[in-house]
Parts: structure tokens; C-alpha cells; sequence
């Protein structure tokens, strides 16, 4: 059975930590559309020099930058049994361009998980948090803190805060979320592909209620 996963949610609610945890469990690749852009940045690629100014400022990158890109990974063989994406689609044309990828593989979005919390929850939780430099491993320094400090449990690389972590950029990030992202919730809702997440429960009580879903999604 293939299966796509969308992860919908606020700058910071815990998207990446839930798509991790959920690749693990099931197997599909985890697509996260800021971490291919990151690593972009990191191999100073024509796409990330592209990306890193809208990044920066906490905009979104254009439509059609993201869109290209999301479709180039999701056409990689690893991605025929489904995937799990986390932070696309972010606004109704990304929306819509998903839609017609999917259909064309005569595929369709399974579940839609969208996962949320206030933004007082996210300012904290963007403020600490670490991730690392090899893989993109997310720890947070209170509340999912690595066993040794500084350093990835998974792959020893060094941990890093991000760019766009700082609380004016985490606020700003979260009024474009508003803005262009939050009406996908009704978008998904009408489409009867919505499962709402109180992010603001401790991770795994957050992945109980996401494995619950989608079993109940069959
Ligand atoms: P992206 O990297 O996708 O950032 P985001 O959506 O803003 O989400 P975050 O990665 O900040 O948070 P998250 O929800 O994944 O939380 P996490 O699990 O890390 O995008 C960055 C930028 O790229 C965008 O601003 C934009 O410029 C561009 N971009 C990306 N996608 C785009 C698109 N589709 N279109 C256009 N532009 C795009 O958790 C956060 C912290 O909280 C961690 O420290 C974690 O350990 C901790 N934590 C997680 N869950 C819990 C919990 N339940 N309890 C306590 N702590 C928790």
C-alpha cells in the first residue's frame, strides 16, 4: 500500500521531530522541503543561493523554486511506495501542483496531519532548538536534549542552531504561516484529508495520536 503523509503545521510545532520518528517507523523516505533547501545553501547550488535570502528573512521561497524541487525528489525511486513531506505544500498553488504530481502517478495524499500549537509554544521550541550538521537531526536543549552535549546521538556530527531561529525571525515566520499556509487546514479539512494534532503535548504523546491516525486512515 503506498501511502503520502502531509505534516502540516506552525514554524516550530514539531514537524521534523514527528516526520523522523514516523520514517523510522514506517519506512518512508521523510521529505522536508526547508532541510533540502538548507542543504542546498550548504553546496552553494544556483537553488540555494536562490533560497537563502527568502530564508533568511523568514519569507517563503518563490512557488515555483519549490515546487520543481519537490517534484525532482519525489520522482526518485524511494518515494513509489510514498513519503512522508513536511513543511510542503505551504501555500493553495503548492497545494494544487502536489494534487496533479500525485495524479499523474495515479496516487492521491492519504492523511493530512496538521499539528498545532501557540505561537508563545514555538518561540521557545525554535529558540532551542539544535540540529545536526551531517543529517539534520532535531534535538531541543530542554525538552529533547542529546546524550552528549553538543554532538547528533545519531551521528556524532556537531549541533548547530539555525539562521532563522532567532525569536524575530520565528515571528515573522509564523505571521507568513498565517498568512499563506493556514488556509490549506480548511483546504484539507473540505477534501476530508484532515486529522487535527495538539502539538503542544510532550513528542511522544504527539506520535501516539499521528499512528492513530493513520491507522485509523487504514
Ligand atoms: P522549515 O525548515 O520547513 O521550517 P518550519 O516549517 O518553519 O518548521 P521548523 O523546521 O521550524 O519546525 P518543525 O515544525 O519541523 O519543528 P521541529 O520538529 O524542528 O522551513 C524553513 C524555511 O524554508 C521557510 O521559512 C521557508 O523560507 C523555506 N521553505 C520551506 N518549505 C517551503 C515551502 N514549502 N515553500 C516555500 N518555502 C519553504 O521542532 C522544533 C523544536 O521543538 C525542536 O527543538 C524539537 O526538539 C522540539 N520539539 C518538537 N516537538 C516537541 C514537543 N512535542 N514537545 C517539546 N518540544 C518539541
Amino acid at each position: 500500500m503506498t501511502s503520502y503523509i502531509v505534516l502540516l503545521g506552525p514554524p516550530g510545532v514539531g514537524k521534523g521531530t514527528q516526520a523522523e520518528i514516523l520514517s523510522a517507523k514506517t519506512h518512508l523516505p521523510h521529505i522536508s522541503t526547508g532541510e533540502l533547501f538548507r542543504e542546498n545553501m550548504k553546496n552553494d547550488t544556483k537553488l540555494g543561493r536562490e533560497a537563502k535570502a527568502f530564508m533568511d528573512g523568514g519569507e517563503l521561497v518563490p512557488d515555483s523554486l519549490t515546487i520543481a524541487m519537490v517534484e525532482g525528489r519525489l520522482a526518485r525511486p524511494d518515494c513509489r511506495s510514498g513519503a512522508i513531506l513536511d513543511g510542503f505544500p505551504r501555500t493553495p498553488v503548492q497545494a494544487e501542483a502536489l494534487g496533479q504530481m500525485l495524479a499523474r502517478a495515479s496516487q492521491g495524499i492519504d492523511l493530512v496531519s496538521f499539528i498545532s500549537a501557540a505561537p508563545g509554544v514555538l518561540v521557545e521550541r525554535a529558540g532551542g532548538r539544535w540540529t545536526c550538521v551531517a543529517q539534520g537531526h532535531i534535538y531541543h536543549q530542554k525538552y529533547n536534549a542529546p546524550k552528549a552535549s553538543g554532538k547528533c546521538d545519531v551521528d556524532g556530527s556537531d549541533l548547530v542552531q539555525r539562521a532563522d531561529d532567532s525569536a524575530e525571525t520565528v515571528r515573522k515566520r509564523i505571521e507568513v504561516y498565517l498568512e499563506q499556509t493556514a488556509p490549506l487546514v480548511e483546504y484539507y479539512r473540505a477534501a476530508g484529508k484532515l486529522v487535527e494534532i495538539d502539538g503542544t503535548q510532550p513528542i511522544d504523546l504527539v506520535t501516539k495520536a499521528l499512528l492513530a491516525a493513520l491507522g485509523a486512515k487504514g
